[in-house]
């Protein structure tokens, strides 16, 4: 029987409680599977920090590195220094375990979740491949004369040609994989008419994609990219973007599928450790009340299972939500839904046992 090493991070606010649902769907799940795990907990968050003054030493990134996968909940408190534990977390996690693909997917599962008139889960189906170690995010930069009227400030995206090949590869693969009726098909989102240094993306994307020549290359600006996620998210199969465009974009997403209490995505290297996290914050105005969506974490926990093999237990779980959301029980995938975070949790479970 296989048996996972899972590390389990629920870090601050609202982390917590739907670490706590995801966790009880992952239980359930395991039951009647034939796997084990072993869950290996780490309190790094916000609130962690304040009591110890204690980031992620670089030796538990190593120990991370030995887990089958990780699972967090969201880090961000309000009392610390904005981006401090999110850089040593969430950025340790990516960075340290060099997880370049940050993968979104953006799926309606019910009509009535969806704020656009008109579109249909079979207008809502695509995914975001996120390149996750580079961009706006390589932590180079910083400050001259700050805090004077001559204050400098820089910071440096960072386009590797590997890392624009790797991530390229990645979406290719996708979306002959996903075979679906409006693909496969990537679409590349930049900025190179502003941002000319993009066109490095523009060139390496050009180049793996001749390694697929039954997948349909197109392209739009980043701008774009947002108008036609509203007027037509029917045309996307699979995107591929910089760092910072896949942050920008998947939030737009999430709310196309219903909300940020739904969206999960994963923290990819093929055939390493690798992380899955809702992609919603901590959100301190909802901590401890019980009204957190936790369909993203649970969905997180369906990726996560996919990524180690487990595709009927994840299959399982995204049946159980989807049930769940078209059963007419769910008026939204929010804090106002009606339905506390437990009995959210319960729900899903409750298909799974049936
Ligand atoms: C996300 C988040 C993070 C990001 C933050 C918390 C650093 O917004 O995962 O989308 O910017 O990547
Ligand atoms: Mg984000």
């Amino acid at each position: 029987m296989a048996t996972y090493d899972i590390g389990v991070i629920p870090g601050d606010g609202i982390g917590l409680e739907v670490t706590a649902e995801a966790l009880k769907v992952l239980e359930a799940v395991a039951e009647t599977e034939s796997f084990g795990y072993a869950r290996v907990d780490y309190p790094y968050s916000g609130e962690y920090y304040l009591k110890t003054k204690e980031l992620v030493p670089s030796s538990v990134i190593d120990e991370w590195r030995t887990l089958d996968a990780v699972l967090l909940g969201a880090i961000g408190h309000p009392d610390v220094e904005p981006g401090l534990v999110e850089r040593s977390v969430i950025l340790g996690l990516r960075f340290g375990l060099d997880l370049y693909v940050n993968l979104r997917p953006i799926r309606l599962y019910s009509e009535h979740l969806c704020p656009l008139k008109g579109k249909t889960p079979a207008d809502i189906d695509f995914v975001v491949v996120r390149e996750n170690t580079e961009g706006m995010y390589s932590q180079i930069g910083g400050h001259l004369k700050k805090g004077t009227p001559d204050e400098v400030a820089l910071v440096n995206g960072v386009y590797t040609w590997k890392g624009c090949e790797r991530a390229s590869r990645y979406a290719y693969e996708l979306a002959v994989k996903r075979a679906n009726a409006r693909g496969p098909k990537v679409t590349l989102v930049d900025k190179a008419n502003a941002i000319r240094p993009h066109d490095i993306w523009t060139r390496a994307f050009a180049h793996v994609g001749e390694e697929f020549p039954t997948v349909e290359q197109d392209h739009a600006y980043v701008d774009a990219c947002c108008m036609w996620m509203i007027k037509n998210p029917e045309w996307f199969d699979v995107i591929v973007t910089t760092n910072l465009f896949g942050d920008i974009i998947t939030d737009l997403g999430a709310m196309l599928q219903g909300g940020m209490g739904i969206a999960a995505s994963g923290n990819i290297h093929p055939g390493r450790t690798s992380m899955f996290e809702p992609i919603h914050g901590s959100a301190p105005k909802h901590a401890g009340r019980n009204v957190a969506c936790p369909l993203g974490a649970i969905n997180a926990v369906a990726m996560m299972l996919d990524y180690l093999g487990e595709t009927r237990a994840a299959q399982r779980i995204d049946d159980a939500v989807a049930d769940l959301l078209r059963s007419g029980e769910v008026k939204s995938a929010d804090a106002r839904s009606g339905i506390s975070t437990s009995d959210m949790g319960d729900r899903v479970v409750a298909r799974l046992r049936n």
